[in-house]
């Protein structure tokens, strides 16, 4: 089993086909963690370095467990107590790395396109652990895995995905992962946290009001309002942003149908998410991490070669 792609750099450049590939093979990865050894020798002698010049909690440890569950050598860095301080550049960091032989380079960088800028400077194979606000392709597909697991398939469920969707590289992978799936799409939130040219250039649907947003789906997956990338007031307060967006317990009762709530995490808790939903029978939020780990298995094992 093989990918069309050498590099995983975003749901953009994966067909359909591999993403079902993904899945699946996840699904029997997700089965060797339930056993009492849970580790198999499929990258044995494969060398990962996790790269991560902007903080992550989820996905640092996820990729982490990922690759020793699967037997690889694994580097991590941080660009904070590197020599990036004393004005390395990115290309001299991965190439020193580099020299020092690692087949896989996982990598984190605000900057969009920057593990697109490696994979065409470097031999290593290189997979996007989010990119600015341009793309987060394992949170896609561990999301859709999730999805699959939960409702029995993508085609023709309902995703609303909501909040600020403007700077969210979730949004932006999980809306191409679900249309090449053939689930229906929704984007929610205030109309300055939407850019105009989604419903046009996806196909998705556009809601302004939360309630119907809710209606409508079969999976709300709440995006936190991501203020570190803001430069300008696009809302009010946070606290009128809770009262119009927020999700709670009182609003999924008056829907008088059951939805399934997801969230990429940080949860910034009593904004776009109550605890009386995040921790509520509701969530699948804790599923979602659970599953990522088996996903990246998924996508080390077949972009290392060895599959
Ligand atoms: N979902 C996600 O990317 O979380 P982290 O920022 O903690 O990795």
């Amino acid at each position: 089993m093989q990918l069309g792609t050498r590099h995983l750099l975003g749901i953009r450049d994966l067909a359909s086909a591999d993403i079902e590939t993904i899945l699946d093979t996840a699904v029997s990865f997700k089965e060797v963690l339930q056993r009492p050894i849970k580790k198999v020798p499929s990258l044995r002698d494969v060398t990962i370095v996790n790269l991560f010049y902007e903080n992550s909690t989820r996905t640092r440890i996820s990729f982490e467990i990922a690759e020793k569950r699967l037997s690889a050598d694994t580097v991590n860095f941080t660009a904070s107590g590197s020599s990036v301080s004393k004005g390395e550049t990115l290309l001299d960091t991965v190439n020193n790395i580099l020299s020092m032989k690692v087949d896989m380079v996982v990598m984190r960088h605000s900057a969009t396109g920057a593990p697109h800028f490696l994979a065409r400077h470097v031999p290593a194979t290189i997979i996007n652990a989010g990119d600015g606000i341009n793309e987060h392709p394992t949170q896609a597909l561990l999301d859709a895995f999730s999805i699959r697991e939960k409702l029995g398939g993508l085609e023709g469920r309902r995703v609303a995905i909501i909040g600020d969707i403007m700077h969210s590289r979730v949004a932006m992978s999980n809306i191409q992962l679900l249309k090449k799936m053939g689930a229906e799409v929704m984007v929610a939130g205030p109309p300055t946290l939407i850019p105009k040219h989604l419903a046009e250039a996806f196909g998705v649907r556009v809601e302004y009001d939360l309630k119907t947003a809710l209606q409508w789906c079969d999976v709300a997956n709440v995006l936190r309002i991501q203020l570190e990338r803001q430069n300008q007031v696009l809302f009010s307060t946070l606290r009128e942003y809770s009262l119009a967006y927020g999700i709670n317990k009182r609003l999924l009762d008056s829907l008088g149908r059951q939805i399934h709530i997801m969230h990429p995490g940080p949860i910034n808790r009593g904004v776009e998410l109550d605890s009386d939903v995040a921790d509520s029978g509701h969530s699948l939020i804790l599923e979602q991490v659970e599953n990522g780990v088996a996903v990246r298995m998924a996508v080390l094992y077949l972009l290392s070669g060895k599959s």
